[in-house]
């Protein structure tokens, strides 16, 4: 068994979840390769050094060059900002190193080409953070759908929405800068938009509103001074699929109570499916001539839950969804898998979102 060394990049929210999945996958799966967790980088080099003893990295790295350079570096991490995907992917593709990056892939599609392309040209395996379809619940809904139970699909509604920007307080943030993020949709949205593709396939055509609700945010928490947004807080798009269905897409990242409502309802014409990221173990399915939906539980029947737990209902959460989509990862880089988000399939996310930004700004249908 062969030795892949992890190479980090970044120790905030999504720095911690990656460093969990790459500890956790060797105790949870059997892996075609031993895992190394070679370094961790951050621009914040006091925190690397504590992240990287904390978390059990070998390395500590201030400058990110500095770590995809690293010999003993195989596969680099990116859980960055959504401006630094593209100059530290293309830097780890032009190495010859496999990327793991999170989403959205890019903050345009010009960049986000580039860097299928060059992905394309190094021949390495490449993955995105779109974490939610790994659920097993996703992975089962997938399966009804693909099965025939609902019928013919006919109608995809689809929202994600969090409430931690819905205060106008909430402080400006590197993902309120349009060179930096992009806003609710490229956010949440685009999350959305990778399992309406996951679930159904290929969107053709859209027509879309977006809207900057609170126009100016202040500078840094407790700030008197204020920023101008010129993102948006919500996003709302018709969708017509390539298979004839018709659906709806929402992202916003201020509506009230909700705080991980990634959620949707398909229905075919024999039946429906609901699922909401907030009860991510559960789907609610009705079946034509039902007396009501019933509720399909998470349960050991489930490889992927299996995986975690021999006895069902005991829940899984947020970072087993990190597990799993790495463990996809490493089972592709030991050539023994195709699963997950590639940079192509990624692409095809920004595509889609940038054509809702356009449907919105010129107020008409966008065909893909
Ligand atoms: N898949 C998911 O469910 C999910 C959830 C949250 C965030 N994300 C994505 O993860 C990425 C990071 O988001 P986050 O919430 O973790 O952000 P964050 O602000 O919590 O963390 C960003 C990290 O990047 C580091 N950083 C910034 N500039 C750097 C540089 N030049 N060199 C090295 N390190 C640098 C910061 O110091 C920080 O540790 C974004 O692309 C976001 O969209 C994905």
């Amino acid at each position: 068994m062969g030795e892949l060394g992890i190479g980090l990049i970044g120790t905030g929210f999504m720095g911690r979840a990656h460093a969990l999945a790459f500890r956790n996958v060797s105790a949870v799966f059997e892996l075609p390769v031993r895992l190394h967790l070679a370094a961790l980088a951050d621009a914040d080099s006091q925190r690397a050094e504590h992240c990287a003893a904390a978390w059990g990295f070998a390395r500590a790295h201030g400058d990110w060059q500095r770590l995809i350079d690293d010999p003993a570096v195989d596969l680099v991490a990116i859980t960055t900002p959504n401006h630094l995907h593209f100059p530290m992917a293309m830097a780890a593709l032009k190495a010859g190193k496999a990327v793991y990056c999170e989403k959205p892939l890019a903050v345009s599609v010009e960049q986000a080409q580039q860097m299928q392309q060059a992905a394309k040209a190094a021949g390495v395996v490449t993955r995105v953070g779109y974490n939610y379809q790994h659920n097993p619940m996703i992975v089962q809904a997938k399966a009804l759908i693909d099965s025939g139970e609902l019928g013919e699909i006919v109608s995809f509604q689809g929202e994600f929405s969090e409430d931690f920007m819905a205060a106008p307080s909430s402080p400006f943030s590197w993902r309120c800068d349009p060179q930096h993020a992009g806003g609710a949709l490229a956010d949440l949205g685009s999350h959305l938009l990778a399992m309406a593709r996951y679930l159904l396939g290929d969107i053709e055509a859209v027509c879309a509103d977006t809207q900057t609700v609170h126009h100016q945010r202040p500078a840094s928490a407790g700030s008197h001074e204020r920023r101008p947004i010129a993102v948006d807080d919500q996003a709302h798009a018709l969708l017509r699929f390539a298979s004839g269905a018709r659906g709806t897409c929402s992202s916003s990242w201020l509506k009230h109570g909700y705080k991980n409502h990634l959620s949707f309802e398909i229905s075919g014409t024999r039946g429906t499916l609901a699922f909401d990221q907030e009860r991510l173990n559960e789907l609610r399915l009705y079946r034509a001539g039902d007396s009501g939906f019933q509720r399909l539980l998470a349960g050991p029947a489930l490889p992927g839950y299996a995986a975690f737990s021999p006895a069902p209902g005991h829940q899984l959460g947020y970072n087993e969804l990190k597990t799993l989509e790495v463990h996809e990862l490493i089972m592709a880089l030991g050539g023994h898998g195709q699963g997950g988000t590639d940079f192509a399939e990624a692409l095809q996310v920004e595509r889609l979102a940038a054509a809702i930004r356009l449907a919105a700004a010129e107020q008409r249908w966008v065909t893909l």
